[in-house]
This record gives C-alpha cells, sequence and structure tokens, in this order.
C-alpha cells in the first residue's frame, strides 16, 4: 500500500565542522511502556499516576507529574540549569494553549449544564498603529444567545464560545510565563529586562492561542504598551499547522484516525464495550463515524469537564445513569494510545509528521540560523500552539515515550556555546522542563548536541526552506 517513497533511510551530509557525520534520518520505534500496550490500555486500570482532574497537582506530587489540565513546563524548582561552563545564547518556547472548554463538536448532543464565561472578556479590536492615529475603545465580545434563535448549536449551553480558554486556563497561562520569566530572566539574566526586538512571541489564527497569550505575556513582562502577536496567513500557517499538505493528510488517514487497517481499529473494536456504555449516557448514535472513529470526542468531553472540577455526565433520560471514573479512566488510557500510535508507534508517523509541520521546523532551523549569523537580533521566541503541533515536532524528534500532549505541554530549544569551543554551537531540547530523550540514537538524550547535527537532522528531512516539504506535499517527491 505504501511505496518505498515514504521510507526515509540514511543520508551522508557534510557538516559545518567540515567532518561527514552518518545523519540518520530514519525512524525508530518509542520505549515499550503501558501506553503501547494494548492488554494494559484497553484491560488495564486507572491512569498510572496521570492527572486528569485540576490544574493543581495532588500534595506532594512531583511537578514532572503527566496533569493533563496543565502539563509541567519550564520552572524554577525543577529546571536543571547546565553546567558553567556552557552560556546560553538563544532560546525558542513551544506550547499547547492552556485549558478551555472543548469544542463544539465534542460536546453531546444535549449539555446537562452550561458552561460559565461571563466572568471574562474576549478583548478583540482593530486600531490604527500609527501614532496620534484614531484610536480604539477597549470593546470585548459577551457572548449570548436567545430563546428566539432557533438555530442553538448541538450542545451549546452558557456564556462560553466552544472553543475559548476559561478563566482558570487563563491563570494558568499567567502562571505559565511568570514560570519562565523566573527562570530565563530571574535565574539566568538572559532575557532583557523589559519587552524589545529581541523577544517575539507568535500566535496561531484559533484565536484560543492569543487569549493565552494575552495572559501569558503579562505574566512575563506586565507590559504598559501594546505587544505584538506574530500570526501567518490563515491558509499557510505553519505553527498550527494549517497549509495544505494533501500527501500528508492521505497518508495519516491510511493509517491512523480513520484507517480500515487492523493496526488501528483493534483498539476501537477492543474497546466497542465502553463505546457502547458512554453512547447509552451521553445520546451520541452509535452510527456516529466521528464519535467512534478514535476516542478524540469523548475524550475531550470528559476530560475538559475534569480539569474544571465538573462531574461526570449523566444521562439525560435518565439522570442516575452516569459515566463512571472507571470508564473515563479508559477513555484517557485509550487516548494516550492513539496519540502514541499516530505520532511514534506507526512507522509512518514520521513521514506523516514531516509532511505535515516540515515547514515550522525548517522555520526554527532557520531562526536557529539567523541568530547564529547575526542576521536577527531576537534571543527569545516564544509560540503557543495546539496538541496537534507539540505532537507532530514530538513526533519528528522522536520523543521516547509519546503521549497525548495536555494543556500547556511545552518543548524549549536551548542554544549553547561552550567555554574555549569558540563559536561552537551545542542545544538542548526540554520537554515538560526537562531534557528530552529520543529514540534516534544520534539524538539519543538531547543534552549539548552539537547544533550542526539537529540543524542536519532537520533539512534531511524537510530540506532548506522546505522544500523537501512541498515536494512531499504535492505528490512530486
Ligand atoms: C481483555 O481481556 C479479555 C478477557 O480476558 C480478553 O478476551 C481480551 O482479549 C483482552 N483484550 C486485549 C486487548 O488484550
Ligand atoms: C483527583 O483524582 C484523584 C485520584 O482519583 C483524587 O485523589 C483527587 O482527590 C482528585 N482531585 C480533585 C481535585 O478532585
Ligand atoms: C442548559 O442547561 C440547563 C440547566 O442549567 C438545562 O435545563 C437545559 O436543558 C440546557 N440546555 C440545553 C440546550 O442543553
Ligand atoms: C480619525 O478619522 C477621521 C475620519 O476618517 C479622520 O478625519 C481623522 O483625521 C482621523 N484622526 C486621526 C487622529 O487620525
Ligand atoms: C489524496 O487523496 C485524494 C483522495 O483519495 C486524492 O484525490 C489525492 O490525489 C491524494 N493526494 C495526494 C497528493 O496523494
Ligand atoms: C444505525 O444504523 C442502522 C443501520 O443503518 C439503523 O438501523 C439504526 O436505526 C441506526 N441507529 C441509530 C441510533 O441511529
Ligand atoms: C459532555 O457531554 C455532557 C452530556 O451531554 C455535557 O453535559 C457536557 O457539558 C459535555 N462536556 C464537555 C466538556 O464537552
Amino acid at each position: 500500500m505504501f511505496s518505498s517513497k515514504h521510507v526515509l533511510s540514511l543520508l551522508w551530509l557534510p557538516l559545518a565542522t567540515a567532518q561527514t557525520a552518518k545523519i540518520d534520518l530514519s525512524w525508530h520505534a518509542p520505549k515499550q511502556t503501558w501506553i503501547n500496550d494494548l492488554p494494559k490500555v484497553v484491560n488495564g486500570s486507572g491512569t498510572h499516576g496521570f492527572v486528569f482532574n485540576s490544574s493543581v497537582l495532588p500534595p506532594g506530587a512531583d511537578y514532572r507529574t503527566y496533569n493533563w489540565c496543565n502539563m509541567p513546563h519550564v520552572r524554577r524548582a525543577e529546571y536543571p540549569v547546565a553546567d558553567k561552563e556552557y552560556q546560553l545564547e538563544y532560546v525558542e518556547v513551544i506550547h499547547r494553549h492552556h485549558k478551555r472548554t472543548p469544542y463544539a463538536s465534542n460536546t453531546f448532543p444535549r449539555e446537562s449544564y452550561p458552561w460559565d464565561c461571563s466572568g471574562q472578556g474576549l478583548f478583540y479590536y482593530g486600531q490604527p498603529l500609527a501614532a496620534g492615529g484614531n484610536a480604539s475603545a477597549i470593546t470585548y465580545w459577551s457572548v449570548f444567545t436567545t430563546n428566539i434563535n432557533p438555530f442553538a448549536p448541538a450542545g451549546f449551553n452558557g456564556t462560553c464560545q466552544f472553543p475559548q480558554i476559561t478563566t482558570e486556563g487563563l491563570d494558568d497561562s499567567w502562571q505559565h510565563g511568570k514560570d519562565l520569566y523566573g527562570v530565563y530572566h530571574d535565574l539566568l539574566h538572559f532575557l532583557p529586562d523589559g519587552l524589545d526586538t529581541k523577544v517575539t512571541y507568535r500566535v496561531t489564527n484559533n484565536v484560543i492561542t492569543s487569549q493565552v497569550a494575552g495572559m501569558l505575556v503579562e505574566g512575563m513582562y506586565g507590559p504598559s504598551g501594546t505587544v505584538p502577536l506574530h500570526v501567518q496567513p490563515s491558509s499557510i500557517d505553519s505553527l498550527e499547522p494549517a497549509y495544505p499538505c494533501p500527501s500528508a493528510s492521505n497518508l495519516s488517514s491510511s493509517y491512523g484516525v480513520g484507517s480500515t487497517s487492523a493496526a488501528w481499529t483493534a483498539h476501537l473494536k477492543a474497546a466497542k464495550p465502553l463505546f457502547d456504555t458512554l453512547d447509552s449516557i451521553s445520546g451520541i448514535s452509535p452510527n456516529s463515524t466521528d464519535w467512534h472513529k478514535s476516542f478524540d470526542h469523548y475524550y475531550d468531553n470528559l476530560s475538559a469537564r475534569q480539569c474544571h472540577g465538573k462531574p461526570l455526565p449523566c444521562s439525560i433520560k435518565d439522570p442516575t445513569k452516569c459515566v463512571i471514573q472507571k470508564d473515563a479512566d479508559a477513555v484517557y488510557r485509550l487516548g494516550q494510545y492513539e496519540y502514541s500510535f499516530i505520532y511514534r508507534d506507526s512507522p509512518l508517523s514520521l513521514p506523516a509528521s514531516v509532511g505535515s509541520y516540515g515547514v515550522w521546523i525548517a522555520e526554527v532551523a532557520q531562526n536557529i540560523r539567523d541568530y547564529i549569523s547575526g542576521t536577527s537580533p531576537v534571543i527569545y521566541r516564544h509560540n503557543v500552539a495546539h496538541d496537534g503541533s507539540l505532537s507532530r515536532l514530538l513526533s519528528i524528534l522522536q520523543v521516547d515515550v509519546m503521549v497525548w500532549v495536555g494543556m500547556g505541554s511545552e518543548v524549549v530549544f536551548e542554544l549553547y556555546t561552550k567555554n574555549g569551543q569558540g563559536t561552537k554551537r551545542y542545544v538542548r531540547i526540554l520537554w515538560g522542563g526537562q531534557i528530552l530523550t529520543s529514540s534516534n540514537p544520534m539524538l539519543g538524550k538531547v543534552d549539548m548536541l552539537d547544533v550542526d547535527i539537529l540543524l542536519a537532522y532537520f533539512d534531511g528531512l524537510t530540506g532548506i526552506g522546505a522544500g523537501k516539504v512541498v515536494e512531499y506535499c504535492q505528490g512530486r517527491e
């Protein structure tokens, strides 16, 4: 079914250091854990210590614990400070937005209670930037519906847009900014005291990333002036990602969500009794493809409720029939399994991710090069993105243990020089605030890796300027 063109292999590339290194572009299987062990996922119990019910961990829990509601990020208490002989030069952060209401597509046909966002405003307006130009009033969206409007969206109830970052999610965003500033400014004296051209922020076209960015920038700098959030045109946004890549979409649906391959459907078949139970409570039709081609919708519906301290849902017809925690936990285990399968366990995950996320990868490579060559003054770039962004990045980095990247999930690239090594650069990659381990032995524990190796790996996959991605996406490879 798949031609050999999808299989990437070894390339020999000349490195800037003049020696020729073997650049391993091939896929390497992730570690075996409960997450990619189907019997343990389907017939196991609990969530293996993963948290799904609060942004705040239970007392005494290790901050590095997986918390779907508020994932661990770079923070002073746990930050692995580099040896003194290394000097930090450039940082690029990417993280998923913080917790939100569910997407409209993930709400059940009838909502048993409303989502209340009346305690916050979504500020949205345009204003001329020219000094002395007409100013805008500070206006915001206040969401409402009426009894007259018969077209209330399925599942809509309350004063939120679905999706919208909730008030708690806004607070988590603010704290995320404060924690990063605590490390890169207060501890390392790396960031400037005030916002200037050395620091930039980027968001996607999905407004929830802007909701996060505003709070996060305030948590970092508390600026008095306005702050630009860089964003690409919606049809080509590489961060989201939203640029068209039919080959990657086709490849993904050939083995992952929507596929009829046995490798994909095994867990769906094994979990049929669970689907039946959930359908009978939610009122979702057992015939709905959207709700049964993966656990995405049930996972989002249940986890968004639990992260906000709301009870598990009950049947509208029979309020004594409710989703039980045991079944919610099974949904959470299956969600982890799906993300591991889609982004790491399938050997096709690497080419699919390179196609759909290669442009952003090539941009990071260029950002690092621009810093090194002195072309750009930026020392800190910050991207607010989605699970689809972080998952593909982790897929390309070939993280050793893949999970469904929770709210606020973060990856940081840190570029260093080393005493006595002149302008030679080294890179560290942090995932959840700790050093990332890749299953690709060439990358390994990405801790002061020769940056030329990382750049050659990225170039080898995407082509310089993402040239290979264009060819691949258009099927011209
Ligand atoms: C789960 O357990 C049942 C009953 O023992 C068994 O029939 C089934 O094959 C198991 N499922 C998986 C995926 O191992
Ligand atoms: C979250 O779940 C854990 C495990 O079931 C429980 O011990 C804890 O009390 C819950 N926390 C909240 C805030 O509900
Ligand atoms: C909205 O929630 C209320 C309870 O707060 C409920 O009575 C009503 O049926 C819900 N509406 C919808 C469309 O689910
Ligand atoms: C504000 O807009 C009006 C109408 O176009 C224009 O006449 C005026 O010059 C603008 N004022 C400033 C300060 O730009
Ligand atoms: C993707 O799949 C569609 C539908 O099967 C097909 O028409 C299209 O040519 C494919 N595109 C590529 C680039 O493979
Ligand atoms: C599901 O589809 C079958 C076959 O088309 C149909 O008989 C059944 O009524 C449908 N069930 C629901 C709940 O829509
Ligand atoms: C999930 O569905 C239930 C049942 O209709 C609904 O009450 C709830 O608001 C939905 N929650 C989420 C997070 O989608």
